[in-house]
């Protein structure tokens, strides 16, 4: 479908005044994870524009020599370029010539990435009065030199390394505070968000999401308040609310602004048996910069238990709300609705669906409420397919808000799934994936990205993507472009008033990330990362060019006038599986290791010929005992990003594991 747009001059300028209030940086430069403090992904430059686009072309690429998702945007301050890499990589480049100048490999202890539910990702830096700082996956925040890498402190961010913690977000700068969150919610943990002096990386405040155990004082007034709206024994199980993406930062009102997930475990019978709406998961918070204070907050979902965190990039802009110009804050959540709140009292303005909802039809804007809809209730044995899906409407994936036209241009899904509750949950160990839900994908389903018009609230044009997963971040221009890498390997360009596609440019990987633009020397460059992965690396999906060329990172720089942009070589066709293996184990050790192997190794693990990981069906290693020992109880491939076991499978498990899976390789066999 593709409206025209009604571009009226009056709003461009108006729209144009308003968002040059805020402190903008240097027009050229892309200083903040997002550009600029409003986390618009949108830069005036307009060298490359629609008359100029057709020659578009490639300038450099800086290959970080890592294969897994890139969800970064890269910054660009003073020439430098700096790209925040797998589980926390720095690298920095001159931004002309791609030469690299330094790059920082955090020291991990990859046993925890266990707890990563969506590979090792890294969602960018923060840069200020040259430093560079970066949370790496294992929670260890640095702040390095911006001139040679060289840390200048460190600090462990996080409260218990018996819980699952994980940072993948990008750090925030709030005033004289660097502010970071992270992830584990799937894994039991609690949410909190911490502020570390930008001078000596000291704590100087933390604000949990979740309360704590009631029987002891709860962290803050605004806890003290919120355990009221929870019941049973959650505790135990963290309780979730992790602030895992963007954090926002508002110098005028003072105030860091981030949302929650969803809680731990996902179901609300399990968490909070006899339900409550469990503040503060799937909200939107306000704290006070300065002091960690509660200052507002609104709970998107109350009660949440579709997996819908309300964690996606907050964009600040001042825009017409019934005729008068208000200081807001937008969203598009992962539950499909789009959300315009005031940024200084938390005041529901809006909130209208951008995708096909079914679990609400409405927001309730006097209660701020949704109305759910009773017929869709899993919890009641309601087996309705649920719009969206737990992959989101919208996810990390950054929108974009054009300065130009006023519209928000969301990269979103449209795909639904059902929810079964088993009705026990298997006993919390760390590092171990658990939900408390049995979540299925429905058949069908299609990304598009869509221009919203947050005023008249209403979709302005829409173009499909290539695959229902093919949601990347996307980039808007002054140059009147809107420009988003896709799974199938494509960098397109868009005209940003009626969706039209003007450049097409075949890289050969596939993009996740949203694409920047950067000026140096008076010449306009567009970059993007590249490399599939994240949430969706399990989703190997046909449409994905990662299944055809594989998924090597690289960092691509285009420019008028550029050159032909390599294409990584097709990959050699898959191998013949090995002899069908003998079978191990009895059924009830197969079945053992089904449920063994689903709530340890299927989140990273698909198997399928030319997924992101070995196809575990014909793995040499699966088929010999004591191989297999050696990479999954001691650890052997650790470096490469399998974890080990040591603690949590004894021989017995991991007998039954392998079982399960030459079970599998023998029905496969038998098709051959
Ligand atoms: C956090 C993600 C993750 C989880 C969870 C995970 N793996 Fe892996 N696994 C990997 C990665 C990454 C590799 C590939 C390493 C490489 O490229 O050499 C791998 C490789 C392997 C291999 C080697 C296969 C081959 O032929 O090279 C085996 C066997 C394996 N995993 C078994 C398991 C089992 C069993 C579990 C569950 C107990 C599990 N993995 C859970 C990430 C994971």
């Amino acid at each position: 479908m593709n409206h025209r747009f009604p571009a009226t001059a009056v709003a461009l300028v108006l729209v144009a005044l308003l968002v040059g209030c805020r402190p903008a940086p240097e027009s050229g430069s892309w200083t903040e994870n997002g550009r600029d403090l409003g986390k618009t992904f949108h830069s005036p430059l307009d060298q490359i524009n629609r008359e100029t686009v057709g020659r578009l072309g490639f300038a450099w690429e800086f290959k970080p020599g890592t294969d897994r998702g890139m969800e970064s945007t890269p910054l660009v301050v003073e020439g430098v370029m700096y790209v925040a890499g797998v589980a926390g990589r720095v690298h920095a480049l001159d931004a002309q010539t791609g030469r690299p100048l330094w790059q920082f490999e955090p020291p991990l202890d990859l046993k925890n990435s266990r707890a990563a539910c969506c590979d090792l990702v890294n969602r960018g830096l923060a840069v200020k009065d040259g430093r560079v700082y970066v949370g790496a996956f294992d929670g260890i925040l640095y702040a390095l030199d911006a001139r040679d890498g060289k840390v200048v402190w460190k600090t462990d961010t996080i409260v218990d390394r018996k819980l699952s913690y994980s940072v993948t977000g990008a750090p925030q700068i709030a005033g004289s505070v660097v502010v970071i969150g992270n992830g584990g919610a799937e894994y039991d943990s609690r949410g909190y968000v911490s502020a570390y002096s930008l001078a000596d990386g000291a704590l100087k405040w933390r604000f949990y999401t979740v309360p704590g155990d009631p029987s002891k004082p709860q962290e803050s007034a605004a806890l003290e308040r919120a355990v009221k709206t929870w019941q049973g024994r959650w505790w135990e199980r963290g309780g979730g609310g992790n602030a895992w993406d963007a954090i926002t930062y508002d110098p005028q009102t003072g105030l860091v602004y981030f949302g929650t997930a969803n809680g731990a475990p996902t179901s609300l019978t399990h968490r909070s048996p006899g339900g409550g709406d469990n503040l503060f998961v799937a909200s939107i918070l306000a704290v006070k910069a300065d002091s960690g204070e509660y200052a507002w907050h609104y709970q998107q979902t109350p009660g949440e238990r579709w997996d819908y965190d309300a964690t996606t990039h907050l964009v600040m802009a001042r825009i017409k709300v019934q005729g008068a110009d208000r200081d807001v804050l937008m969203q598009a959540s992962k539950n499909g609705f789009f959300y315009v709140l005031d940024r200084r009292s938390g005041e529901l303005l809006s909130a209208d669906p951008f995708v096909p909802t079914t679990w609400a039809r409405a927001i309730d804007l006097k209660s701020g409420r949704p109305v759910e809809d009773p017929a869709a209730d899993y919890r009641q044995g309601s087996t309705a397919v649920l719009r969206p899906s737990t992959i989101g409407a919208h996810n990390f994936n950054p929108l974009s808000f054009s300065a130009r036209t006023g519209l928000v241009y969301i990269p979103s899904v449209d795909v639904g799934m059902t929810l079964k509750e088993p009705a026990t949950l298997a006993p919390h160990l760390p590092q171990r994936f658990e939900t408390g839900l049995q979540m299925s994908l429905a058949p069908g389903g299609s990304a598009s990205l869509k221009a919203w018009d947050p005023v008249a609230r209403r979709v302005v044009w829409e173009m499909p993507g290539s695959s229902f997963m093919d949601h990347g971040g996307v980039l808007s221009t002054g140059g009147g472009l809107v420009v988003q890498g896709g799974l199938d390997g494509t960098l397109r360009v868009f005209n940003d008033e009626n969706g039209a596609l003007l450049k097409s440019i075949d890289v050969g990987t596939a993009m996740i990330a949203a694409p920047m633009t950067y000026r140096v020397n008076g010449v306009q460059y567009l970059a993007i990362t590249a490399g599939s992965g994240g949430g969706a690396w399990s989703l190997w999906l046909p449409g994905n060019v990662a299944a055809l060329r594989g998924n090597a990172n690289r960092v691509l720089v285009f420019k008028l006038d550029g050159g032909a942009t390599p294409v990584p070589p097709l990959l050699p066709p898959v191998p013949p599986p090995p002899p069908i293996p003998d079978a191990i184990g009895t059924a009830a050790d197969i079945k053992a290791g089904e449920s063994l192997f689903a709530v340890n190794c299927s989140h990273c693990h698909t198997n399928l010929p030319r997924g992101p990981l070995p196809d575990l069906r014909h793995s040499m290693i699966v088929h010999d005992a004591s191989a297999f020992r050696a990479v999954v109880k001691d650890g052997r491939l650790q470096a490469r990003g399998m974890p080990r076991w040591d603690d949590l499978l004894d021989d017995t498990s991991m007998e039954q594991i392998r079982a399960y899976l030459i079970d599998l390789a023998r029905k496969a066999g038998k098709g051959r």
